[in-house]
């Protein structure tokens, strides 16, 4: 799959004005290519994993450029596999940034490890490399807030491309390398992505030899989904075997292994595993939408592009970061609120947006400010300052390929009209 760099010049959005319509956050782009692939599956009799998810492996494997890659039922499945293949386990640190999704650091409790939240950069909202350095300058082997001893060894880095513009990987490479630990990159959002050290390197794709794993999310209102779903791309061919058996409670033979016409009965439990694979029918969406990925992401850069220009002259607003150094994903578009010109907390505006027809939400609040790792780790607000002074802020307006040019200048309008309503 071919990617288009941010400055490819194409033709302008369509503008045309309609009566105010309810502009939901997200509606996904279905078209009948994955209704008749599903029919057809449903037809075929084959429903759970067999030929249709075997395809789609092949179709992603291929447009991220990995040698490898598993089909899974969620991203949490495949960041959770991923991290146990690796070995992990109690008695190890994993850096995971704090202004992330549940998933990413949840993983690293199921294998009993210490999630050692790091605060995040304050223009890119991924996690701030030299922030983690120092929280492994002092916390392995330290006792933390809520009296754990956090354990010397440090087992990994989970980066996050948070909104879909991937974070510096050389970075969290150098990071990761001096403490010997190994980097699964959360690309829940960064299908298709890509980045380039500078303008002189050439473009690598998100999932193309970055890390020892990526792990990629279709959920529902993904850059493509299948309903739910995930992936899983390496290029370590033993990694991805013990990924696939872990997603199969562990056994040597798979169901299409096991009653197709050459397949064998027996099989072996190796490990004990789980049950992460996904089915044809889901798979059926999966082969259309990463056809249609690139074309999906040239549409949502449209719309973005359409928003920077609407609202480049907002004093209310900061808007997000763009870099000619990354082909972005543009999953999310998260406005920033300047609070200290505004009438209203952020909250509020969510509000006065979501009764004008504009469905928002917010990404994210950070974990450290969640009951469970606030009373497990004994982490305050004031130990991550950046995250806990951003999230305040933060509202991510609707961005998908199937918006109407009607549904992108009626967010257009609303979000100024009602940043002006509430201006000081
Ligand atoms: C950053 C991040 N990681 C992981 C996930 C989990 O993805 P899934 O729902 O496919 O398990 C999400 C879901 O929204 C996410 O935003």
């Amino acid at each position: 799959m071919q990617l288009t760099p941010e400055r490819d010049a194409r033709p302008p959005l369509r503008v045309h004005r309609v009566e105010a319509p309810e502009v939901p956050f997200y509606r996904p782009d279905i078209g009948q290519e994955e209704i008749d692939e599903v029919v057809a599956t449903l037809r075929a009799g084959w429903l759970t994993t067999g030929p249709r998810a075997r395809r789609f492996e092949e179709c992603f494997r291929a447009a991220v450029g990995a040698r490898h890659a598993v089909a899974l039922n969620s991203c949490t499945g495949a960041l959770h596999l991923a991290v146990e293949a690796l070995g992990l386990d109690a008695g190890a640190v994993v850096v995971v940034p704090t202004m992330t999704f549940a998933a990413t650091a949840e993983v690293v409790r199921y294998r009993g490890a210490y999630p050692l939240l790091t605060d995040c950069d304050e223009r890119t909202l991924h996690l701030d490399v030299a922030d983690a350095e120092r929280r492994l300058e002092r916390w392995p082997g330290a006792t933390d807030l809520a009296g754990n001893v956090v354990p010397e060894r440090v087992a990994g880095v989970i980066p996050v491309h948070v909104a879909g513009s991937m974070m510096d990987l050389d970075g969290v490479s150098r990071l990761a390398e001096r403490h010997r630990a190994w980097v699964v990159e959360d690309a829940a959002h960064a299908f298709p992505a890509a980045w380039r050290r500078t303008e002189r390197n050439g473009w690598r794709r998100c999932g193309e030899g970055g890390s020892r794993v990526a792990c990629f999310s279709f959920y529902a209102n993904k850059t493509i989904t299948t309903g739910e779903g995930g992936m899983a791309v390496t290029d370590d061919g033993e990694l991805a075997e013990r990924i696939r058996r872990l997603s199969l409670h562990g056994l040597t033979l798979g169901a299409a292994d096991r009653y197709s016409q050459s397949g064998r009965p027996d099989y072996e439990i190796t490990a004990p595993g789980y049950k992460y694979n996904l089915t044809d029918i889901a798979a059926s969406l999966g082969i259309h939408q990463v056809a249609r990925a690139e074309s999906m992401r040239v549409r949502r850069q449209r719309i973005a592009e359409r928003y920077l220009a609407a609202w480049h002259d907002l004093d209310e607003l900061e808007l997000p970061p763009v870099d000619p150094n990354r082909i972005h994903a543009w999953h999310l578009f998260p406005v920033r609120l300047h609070l200290e010109r505004l009438d209203a907390d952020r909250d509020q505006i969510l509000v006065d947006l979501k009764e004008r027809g504009v469905g928002c939400s917010v990404h994210w609040k950070p974990l450290h400010l969640h009951a469970y790792y606030r009373e497990r780790y004994g982490w305050r607000p004031e130990d991550f300052p950046v995250a806990t002074r951003v999230w305040r802020r933060l509202v991510s307006v609707p961005l998908f390929s199937a918006m109407s040019d009607a549904e992108v200048e009626h967010v257009a309008e609303t979000v100024r009209e009602v940043c002006r309503r509430h201006a000081r």
